[in-house]
Protein backbone atom coordinates (compact mmCIF):
# COMPACT_ATOMS: atom_id res chain seq x y z
CA UNK A 1 0.00 0.00 0.00
CA UNK A 2 1.53 3.01 -0.80
CA UNK A 3 2.66 5.19 2.22
CA UNK A 4 0.47 8.47 2.02
CA UNK A 5 -3.22 7.32 1.06
CA UNK A 6 -4.91 9.40 -1.24
CA UNK A 7 -8.45 8.49 0.46
CA UNK A 8 -8.87 7.83 3.73
CA UNK A 9 -12.09 6.54 5.09
CA UNK A 10 -13.18 6.03 8.86
CA UNK A 11 -16.48 4.62 10.65
CA UNK A 12 -18.18 5.80 7.72
CA UNK A 13 -22.01 5.39 8.20
CA UNK A 14 -25.28 6.05 5.91
CA UNK A 15 -28.76 5.37 6.98
CA UNK A 16 -31.97 4.97 5.41
CA UNK A 17 -34.86 5.81 7.97
CA UNK A 18 -33.61 3.29 10.66
CA UNK A 19 -31.81 1.37 8.41
CA UNK A 20 -27.78 1.75 8.21
CA UNK A 21 -26.38 1.00 4.82
CA UNK A 22 -23.38 1.69 6.12
CA UNK A 23 -22.83 0.87 9.76
CA UNK A 24 -18.99 1.95 9.97
CA UNK A 25 -16.83 0.98 7.25
CA UNK A 26 -13.23 2.46 7.23
CA UNK A 27 -10.17 1.71 4.69
CA UNK A 28 -7.82 3.54 2.57
CA UNK A 29 -6.76 3.60 -1.07
CA UNK A 30 -3.36 4.68 -2.26
CA UNK A 31 -2.36 5.84 -5.56
CA UNK A 32 -1.99 3.68 -8.43
CA UNK A 33 -3.93 0.86 -6.57
CA UNK A 34 -6.87 -0.92 -7.47
CA UNK A 35 -8.95 -1.88 -4.00
CA UNK A 36 -12.04 -4.30 -5.08
CA UNK A 37 -15.44 -4.30 -3.09
CA UNK A 38 -17.42 -7.51 -3.10
CA UNK A 39 -19.78 -8.63 -1.33
CA UNK A 40 -23.78 -9.74 -1.74
CA UNK A 41 -27.02 -7.54 -2.98
CA UNK A 42 -27.68 -4.74 -0.64
CA UNK A 43 -24.66 -5.19 1.66
CA UNK A 44 -23.92 -1.61 0.77
CA UNK A 45 -21.31 -1.71 -2.59
CA UNK A 46 -23.34 1.16 -4.14
CA UNK A 47 -24.24 2.88 -1.35
CA UNK A 48 -20.20 3.79 -0.28
CA UNK A 49 -19.12 4.46 -3.78
CA UNK A 50 -22.57 7.24 -3.89
CA UNK A 51 -21.11 8.54 -0.32
CA UNK A 52 -17.36 8.63 -1.26
CA UNK A 53 -18.59 10.73 -4.90
CA UNK A 54 -20.54 12.88 -2.81
CA UNK A 55 -24.16 11.94 -4.59
CA UNK A 56 -25.47 11.56 -0.71
CA UNK A 57 -23.88 12.95 2.65
CA UNK A 58 -23.10 10.33 5.34
CA UNK A 59 -24.33 9.93 8.65
CA UNK A 60 -21.42 9.65 10.66
CA UNK A 61 -17.69 8.40 10.28
CA UNK A 62 -14.83 10.71 8.77
CA UNK A 63 -13.58 11.01 4.51
CA UNK A 64 -10.29 12.74 3.93
CA UNK A 65 -8.98 12.72 -0.08
CA UNK A 66 -5.37 13.87 -0.69
CA UNK A 67 -4.78 14.94 3.26
CA UNK A 68 -7.70 17.15 3.39
CA UNK A 69 -11.72 16.33 4.74
CA UNK A 70 -14.44 15.50 2.15
CA UNK A 71 -16.83 17.98 3.79
CA UNK A 72 -20.54 18.49 2.57
CA UNK A 73 -19.36 18.89 -0.67
CA UNK A 74 -21.65 17.57 -4.15
CA UNK A 75 -20.48 15.34 -6.99
CA UNK A 76 -19.66 17.99 -9.29
CA UNK A 77 -17.07 19.30 -6.54
CA UNK A 78 -15.83 16.17 -6.43
CA UNK A 79 -15.45 15.67 -9.61
CA UNK A 80 -12.73 18.82 -10.06
CA UNK A 81 -11.73 17.83 -7.10
CA UNK A 82 -10.26 14.87 -8.87
CA UNK A 83 -13.27 12.26 -7.58
CA UNK A 84 -15.39 10.24 -10.30
CA UNK A 85 -17.16 7.38 -10.43
CA UNK A 86 -19.84 5.20 -12.81
CA UNK A 87 -23.15 4.31 -12.91
CA UNK A 88 -24.54 0.78 -11.64
CA UNK A 89 -27.18 1.89 -14.12
CA UNK A 90 -25.91 4.42 -16.57
CA UNK A 91 -28.26 7.21 -17.39
CA UNK A 92 -26.31 9.56 -19.93
CA UNK A 93 -27.80 12.44 -22.09
CA UNK A 94 -30.21 9.77 -24.14
CA UNK A 95 -30.90 12.45 -27.11
CA UNK A 96 -27.11 13.79 -27.17
CA UNK A 97 -24.16 12.30 -28.95
CA UNK A 98 -21.84 9.39 -27.41
CA UNK A 99 -18.86 12.94 -27.86
CA UNK A 100 -21.04 15.31 -26.76
CA UNK A 101 -21.95 13.41 -23.63
CA UNK A 102 -18.16 13.10 -22.84
CA UNK A 103 -17.15 16.82 -23.97
CA UNK A 104 -20.10 17.87 -20.91
CA UNK A 105 -18.48 16.21 -18.41
CA UNK A 106 -14.86 17.06 -19.66
CA UNK A 107 -16.25 20.72 -19.87
CA UNK A 108 -17.90 20.70 -16.18
CA UNK A 109 -16.17 18.03 -14.03
CA UNK A 110 -12.76 18.67 -14.95
CA UNK A 111 -10.32 19.99 -12.58
CA UNK A 112 -7.45 23.25 -13.19
CA UNK A 113 -5.19 21.29 -15.40
CA UNK A 114 -5.09 19.98 -19.35
CA UNK A 115 -8.09 19.14 -20.70
CA UNK A 116 -8.52 15.52 -21.61
CA UNK A 117 -8.05 14.74 -24.97
CA UNK A 118 -11.52 13.67 -25.62
CA UNK A 119 -11.04 11.83 -29.45
CA UNK A 120 -8.00 9.88 -28.03
CA UNK A 121 -10.33 9.13 -24.94
CA UNK A 122 -13.31 7.45 -26.89
CA UNK A 123 -10.47 5.43 -29.06
CA UNK A 124 -9.05 4.16 -25.91
CA UNK A 125 -12.22 2.95 -25.24
CA UNK A 126 -13.33 1.23 -28.32
CA UNK A 127 -15.96 4.04 -28.51
CA UNK A 128 -14.38 6.31 -31.64
CA UNK A 129 -16.30 5.08 -34.12
CA UNK A 130 -19.97 5.18 -32.39
CA UNK A 131 -18.95 9.21 -31.29
CA UNK A 132 -21.97 10.43 -33.49
CA UNK A 133 -24.33 8.43 -32.18
CA UNK A 134 -26.70 8.90 -29.87
CA UNK A 135 -26.51 7.74 -26.06
CA UNK A 136 -29.85 6.25 -26.25
CA UNK A 137 -29.18 4.11 -29.38
CA UNK A 138 -26.21 2.49 -27.59
CA UNK A 139 -26.08 -1.31 -26.05
CA UNK A 140 -25.68 -1.34 -22.54
CA UNK A 141 -22.05 -2.60 -22.68
CA UNK A 142 -21.57 0.16 -24.65
CA UNK A 143 -23.29 2.67 -22.08
CA UNK A 144 -20.98 1.00 -19.49
CA UNK A 145 -17.90 2.31 -21.65
CA UNK A 146 -19.96 5.48 -22.23
CA UNK A 147 -20.41 5.97 -18.45
CA UNK A 148 -16.64 5.44 -18.12
CA UNK A 149 -15.17 7.95 -20.45
CA UNK A 150 -17.65 10.43 -18.94
CA UNK A 151 -15.74 9.64 -15.37
CA UNK A 152 -12.51 9.53 -17.28
CA UNK A 153 -13.12 13.09 -19.02
CA UNK A 154 -12.77 14.52 -15.78
CA UNK A 155 -9.09 13.34 -15.33
CA UNK A 156 -10.29 11.57 -11.79
CA UNK A 157 -7.14 10.92 -9.07
CA UNK A 158 -9.65 8.58 -7.55
CA UNK A 159 -12.45 6.43 -9.65
CA UNK A 160 -15.23 4.40 -8.56
CA UNK A 161 -16.05 2.14 -10.88
CA UNK A 162 -19.35 -0.27 -10.24
CA UNK A 163 -20.17 -3.14 -12.18
CA UNK A 164 -18.58 -1.66 -14.73
CA UNK A 165 -18.24 -5.68 -16.47
CA UNK A 166 -21.74 -6.98 -15.94
CA UNK A 167 -22.72 -8.06 -19.64
CA UNK A 168 -19.64 -8.06 -21.36
CA UNK A 169 -18.65 -11.04 -23.02
CA UNK A 170 -14.39 -12.85 -22.18
CA UNK A 171 -12.82 -10.96 -24.58
CA UNK A 172 -14.10 -7.55 -23.49
CA UNK A 173 -13.50 -8.67 -20.02
CA UNK A 174 -10.21 -9.20 -20.50
CA UNK A 175 -9.91 -5.84 -22.30
CA UNK A 176 -11.58 -3.70 -19.68
CA UNK A 177 -9.66 -5.36 -17.02
CA UNK A 178 -6.46 -4.25 -19.14
CA UNK A 179 -7.61 -0.46 -19.67
CA UNK A 180 -8.37 -0.64 -15.51
CA UNK A 181 -4.70 -2.15 -14.62
CA UNK A 182 -3.23 0.41 -17.08
CA UNK A 183 -5.53 3.48 -15.15
CA UNK A 184 -4.03 2.34 -11.90
CA UNK A 185 -0.39 2.15 -13.73
CA UNK A 186 -0.62 5.71 -14.81
CA UNK A 187 -1.18 6.58 -11.06
CA UNK A 188 -5.09 6.07 -10.75
CA UNK A 189 -6.64 5.02 -7.71
CA UNK A 190 -9.58 2.58 -8.48
CA UNK A 191 -12.22 1.18 -6.30
CA UNK A 192 -13.62 -1.82 -8.17
CA UNK A 193 -17.56 -3.05 -7.18
CA UNK A 194 -17.97 -6.56 -8.92
CA UNK A 195 -19.66 -9.37 -8.62
CA UNK A 196 -17.21 -11.69 -10.80
CA UNK A 197 -14.34 -12.93 -9.22
CA UNK A 198 -12.28 -13.50 -12.39
CA UNK A 199 -12.56 -9.68 -13.60
CA UNK A 200 -11.35 -8.87 -9.44
CA UNK A 201 -8.53 -11.48 -9.69
CA UNK A 202 -7.07 -9.93 -12.92
CA UNK A 203 -7.47 -6.24 -11.43
CA UNK A 204 -7.78 -6.07 -8.24
CA UNK A 205 -4.65 -5.49 -5.77
CA UNK A 206 -6.92 -6.45 -2.65
CA UNK A 207 -10.73 -6.80 -1.97
CA UNK A 208 -12.96 -5.59 0.93
CA UNK A 209 -15.93 -8.04 1.60
CA UNK A 210 -18.64 -6.49 3.08
CA UNK A 211 -22.09 -7.66 4.31
CA UNK A 212 -24.82 -5.58 5.99
CA UNK A 213 -22.92 -2.46 5.79
CA UNK A 214 -20.11 -3.86 7.32
CA UNK A 215 -16.74 -5.00 6.14
CA UNK A 216 -16.09 -8.60 7.37
CA UNK A 217 -12.63 -9.20 5.20
CA UNK A 218 -10.05 -7.47 3.95
CA UNK A 219 -7.00 -8.92 2.00
CA UNK A 220 -6.26 -10.86 -1.22
CA UNK A 221 -9.25 -12.29 -3.04
CA UNK A 222 -7.47 -15.69 -3.12
CA UNK A 223 -7.51 -15.42 0.98
CA UNK A 224 -11.06 -14.43 0.71
CA UNK A 225 -12.67 -16.92 -0.82
CA UNK A 226 -11.02 -19.34 1.60
CA UNK A 227 -12.35 -17.05 4.55
CA UNK A 228 -15.13 -18.87 6.47
CA UNK A 229 -17.27 -15.89 6.85
CA UNK A 230 -16.90 -14.84 3.61
CA UNK A 231 -17.85 -18.11 2.76
CA UNK A 232 -21.08 -18.07 4.68
CA UNK A 233 -21.95 -14.85 3.47
CA UNK A 234 -22.47 -16.16 -0.16
CA UNK A 235 -23.42 -18.91 0.47
CA UNK A 236 -27.28 -19.28 -0.82
CA UNK A 237 -26.39 -16.17 -2.93
CA UNK A 238 -26.69 -15.42 -6.94
CA UNK A 239 -23.08 -14.92 -7.13
CA UNK A 240 -21.07 -16.81 -5.42
CA UNK A 241 -18.82 -17.61 -8.29
N1 LIG B 1 -31.69 5.67 -1.76
C1 LIG B 1 -32.00 4.64 -0.96
N2 LIG B 1 -33.10 4.68 -0.16
C2 LIG B 1 -33.39 3.65 0.66
N3 LIG B 1 -32.66 2.53 0.78
C3 LIG B 1 -31.56 2.44 0.00
C4 LIG B 1 -31.18 3.49 -0.90
N4 LIG B 1 -30.03 3.11 -1.53
C5 LIG B 1 -29.73 1.89 -1.05
N5 LIG B 1 -30.64 1.48 -0.14
C6 LIG B 1 -30.62 0.23 0.60
O1 LIG B 1 -29.34 0.08 1.18
C7 LIG B 1 -28.91 -1.27 1.09
C8 LIG B 1 -27.59 -1.32 0.34
O2 LIG B 1 -27.85 -1.00 -1.01
P1 LIG B 1 -26.69 -0.91 -2.09
O3 LIG B 1 -27.32 -0.44 -3.35
O4 LIG B 1 -25.58 -0.11 -1.54
O5 LIG B 1 -26.25 -2.43 -2.19
P2 LIG B 1 -25.20 -3.13 -3.17
O6 LIG B 1 -24.22 -3.83 -2.30
O7 LIG B 1 -24.70 -2.16 -4.17
O8 LIG B 1 -26.12 -4.24 -3.87
P3 LIG B 1 -26.12 -4.81 -5.39
O9 LIG B 1 -25.05 -5.85 -5.45
O10 LIG B 1 -27.48 -5.40 -5.53
O11 LIG B 1 -25.90 -3.67 -6.32
C9 LIG B 1 -30.03 -2.05 0.40
O12 LIG B 1 -30.84 -2.64 1.40
C10 LIG B 1 -30.79 -0.97 -0.32
O13 LIG B 1 -32.15 -1.31 -0.47
MG1 LIG C 1 -24.90 -1.98 -6.18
Amino acid sequence: MSPEPLLEIAGLVKRFGGFRALDGVSFSLGPGEVLGLVGPNGSGKTTCINVISGLYAPDGGEMRFAGRPLGGNAMHRRARLGINRTFQSPRPFASLSVRQNVELAAFYGHAEGPRADIPALLASLDLDSLAPRRAEDLNSAQQKLLDLARALATAPRLLLVDELAAGLNPAELARMAERLRALARGGMALLVVEHLLGFLESVTDRVIVMNAGREIFEGDLSAAVRHPEVVRVFLGSDHAG
